[in-house]
């Protein structure tokens, strides 16, 4: 019997050639900010490899939202080098997205050049910084840019835009009642949570063309007692469904608190202190890093019992994503009303991961996973060194 995974499936105004999409996961191939070869080499393999749509990650919608200097913003300049990246992956017969962000209180000052803000002034212990709170015309001016960085998006040939809504990057700050402490009407209640993700998309939406798909990645959970929780997450998809969101992607986690919530597997912090460029951080890291970042024990679709709960309370398409590396555990996500799965791990380590499932070489990802492929992402360009050579 043919596998739902390689049976076309619609997603607002688009129609994947199959349910798989390359999940947006830090390539750290921009350096200076601009798209290099390899991004565009990494990206026509995966699409070679037969995914349905890839998604080319984390493009800050400006300057200062950045928290590396190998990030791209989405600029003018860099139109041609992502029209050279989706025309290879339409070649190659995928659909390409990107994915839209701001860092928040995780953007770095010596990379972006101006202090980070945030929805309110708390400290972030990981970026060790204090953040400004945004003012009203902060709000107005992102939201702003995600509009603008549609448009260009779409110039540069991306078939879709995913708002970046989770992992605690700015929109999901404003969602978490512990980053965003306002009194007025964006913060407090889960409506006033929501206000800024909701002025995003209705936004996003304006700038974007009818045959343009505007995707939200969301948090099911921060990982984190005070965080962003089941119920909660349940009413914000809700109401993201409300203004047309085309599919929502289910993840987790709260870079500034639980970094590794969201990848689960082992955490490799000798890597990670490696990578570290800021003294005090790459000290803290090797004397404190299993205290300040915690371990999550790996098990195949971490995310499926909380997508459950969503997947009953909305009809958007969802995509769920998180530990998906066989065709059997694919399998059985795509039989419980999901309408694409995620994947990023398995196409760092095999690019052609899809294709090898389709012709029956493998039935599951070789990686394991050991997240080395993380640590490497903060230095240089993610790769998977333990299985490169395949
Ligand atoms: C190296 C690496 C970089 C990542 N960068 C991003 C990112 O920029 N944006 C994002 O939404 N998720 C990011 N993620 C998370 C992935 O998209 C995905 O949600 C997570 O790895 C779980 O899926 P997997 O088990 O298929 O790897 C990253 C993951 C990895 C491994």
């Amino acid at each position: 019997m043919t596998s739902k995974l390689f049976t076309p499936g619609r997603l607002g105004p688009l129609t994947l050639r199959n349910r798989s999409i390359r999940s947006a996961a830090f390539e750290g191939m921009c350096p200076g900010g601009v798209p290099s070869q390899s991004l565009v080499a990494y990206h026509r393999a995966v699409a070679a490899g037969d995914i349905g749509m890839t998604t080319v990650a984390y493009v800050s919608i400006s300057r200062e939202g950045r928290s590396f200097s190998h990030q791209a913003w989405m600029r003018e300049e860099i139109v041609p080098q992502f029209r050279e990246l989706t025309d290879a992956v339409h070649d190659a017969g995928a659909l390409a997205s990107v994915q839209l962000g701001h860092c928040g209180n995780m953007s770095d000052r010596h990379v972006s050049g101006a202090r980070p803000m945030a929805p309110s002034a708390v400290f972030n212990l990981f970026g060790l910084a204090l953040p400004r709170a945004m003012t009203e015309a902060d709000i107005e001016e992102v939201a702003d840019q995600f509009a603008e960085s549609t448009r260009l998006a779409q110039r540069a040939g991306f078939d879709a835009v995913e708002i970046h809504a989770g992992h605690g990057y700015l929109v999901s700050q404003f969602l978490n009642r512990h980053t965003n402490r306002r009194r007025d009407k964006w913060g407090g209640s889960i409506e006033n949570r929501a206000r800024f993700a909701r002025l995003v998309i209705a936004k996003v939406k304006e700038a974007a063309d009818p045959q343009m798909a505007v995707i939200a990645k969301m948090n099911l959970q921060d990982g984190y007692k005070g965080g962003m929780e089941i119920d909660e997450a349940i009413q914000v998809a809700k109401m993201l469904e409300k203004d047309g969101i085309d599919a929502l992607v289910l993840s987790g986690g709260f870079v500034s608190k639980t970094p590794m919530y969201v990848m689960r597997g082992d955490t490799p912090y000798k890597e990670f202190a490696k990578g570290e460029r800021r003294v005090l951080a790459k000290i803290g890291l090797l004397l404190f890093g299993r205290l300040l970042v915690k371990t999550y024990p790996f098990k195949e679709a971490y995310f499926l019992e909380d997508a459950i709960r969503v997947r009953q309370s909305v009809k958007v398409p969802l995509v769920l994503v998180g530990g998906l590396k066989s065709r059997v555990v694919i399998d059985d996500v795509l039989s419980q009303g999901f309408d694409f799965v995620g994947m990023a791990r398995p196409l760092i380590a095999q690019p052609d991961f899809v294709a090898r499932l389709q012709r029956g070489e493998i039935t599951e990802s070789p990686c394991e996973p050991c997240n080395e492929c993380v640590a490497l992402m903060y230095h240089d360009e993610a790769s998977c060194p333990k299985l490169d050579s395949n």
